[in-house]
């Protein structure tokens, strides 16, 4: 896709600070411009050794994802790098599931954010940090997104003996968080296999940041 704008351009924009990163993750920014809103996730302001490796890594993983992810409802759209150290992306207006009340969530909801999440391992990506309720919103027609993709696998990349154990750390964050928000709605095969999820041990030992690819931002 074409840049909707540079680096260069950001100066004169209308620009938002969402997030402000510490040394080890991005500032996240949401910029308008022409009636079109976007999210910006920027590596360039941390320490140049960060950045040049741990940022440009994560912008390109993440980049990759939406990439691949493309087209899918509830994945952030039209991803483009605006350099090494920053990807950007479509905002998506709503609310993080963190902050939101059940009695502000459809009981569409994870129906939906199930299927999502399916959608998303048709195409061979597991996210690996669905537990983290900032990672999901719900958007303000009341349907699921899932962002951040800094801790997301391509599992053409991964030995296929892994490939159950990853989908099915998602599949335990889908329904963690259903069980969390929306626990009359969770049925009984679901609610067994959330159980029977939660008692693998390599499945604790995975889950929340695995394979070392975030650090904690402290703000
Ligand atoms: N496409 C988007 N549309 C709307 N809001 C977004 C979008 N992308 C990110 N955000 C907002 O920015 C927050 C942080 O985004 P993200 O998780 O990708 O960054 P992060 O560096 O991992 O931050 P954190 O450490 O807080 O998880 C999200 O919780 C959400 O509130
Ligand atoms: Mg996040």
């Amino acid at each position: 896709m074409v840049k909707p704008f540079t680096r260069k351009d950001l100066a004169g924009k209308d620009v938002e600070i969402i997030t402000k990163g510490r040394w080890g993750n991005a500032d996240l920014y949401l910029l308008h411009q022409g009636g079109e809103n976007w999210v910006i996730k920027d590596f360039f302001p941390c320490p140049p050794l960060i950045r040049k490796t741990w940022g440009r890594f994560m912008v390109r993983r993440e980049f990759l994802a939406l990439r691949t992810l493309a087209g899918i409802q509830g994945i952030p759209a039209d991803p483009f790098l605006l350099d090494a150290y920053a990807v950007g992306y479509r905002f998506q207006p709503g609310n993080t599931l963190k902050v939101t009340p059940p009695d502000r969530i459809p009981d569409t909801f994870f129906f939906e954010f199930e299927q999502l999440v399916l959608a998303m391992h048709q195409r061979n990506m597991v996210h690996l940090d669905i537990r983290n309720r900032k990672n999901i919103l719900v958007t303000d027609t009341g349907r699921p997104a899932l962002l951040d993709f800094q801790s997301s696998l391509n599992l053409e990349n991964t030995p296929r003996m892994l490939h159950k154990i990853m989908k099915d750390i998602d599949i335990s964050g889908v329904y963690k968080n259903w069980s969390k928000k929306k626990p009359a709605l969770l049925d009984e095969n679901r609610r067994a296999r959330l159980a029977s999820l939660n008692k693998k041990r390599i499945l604790w030992f995975l889950k929340g940041y695995p394979l070392g690819t975030r650090t904690d931002r402290r703000t």
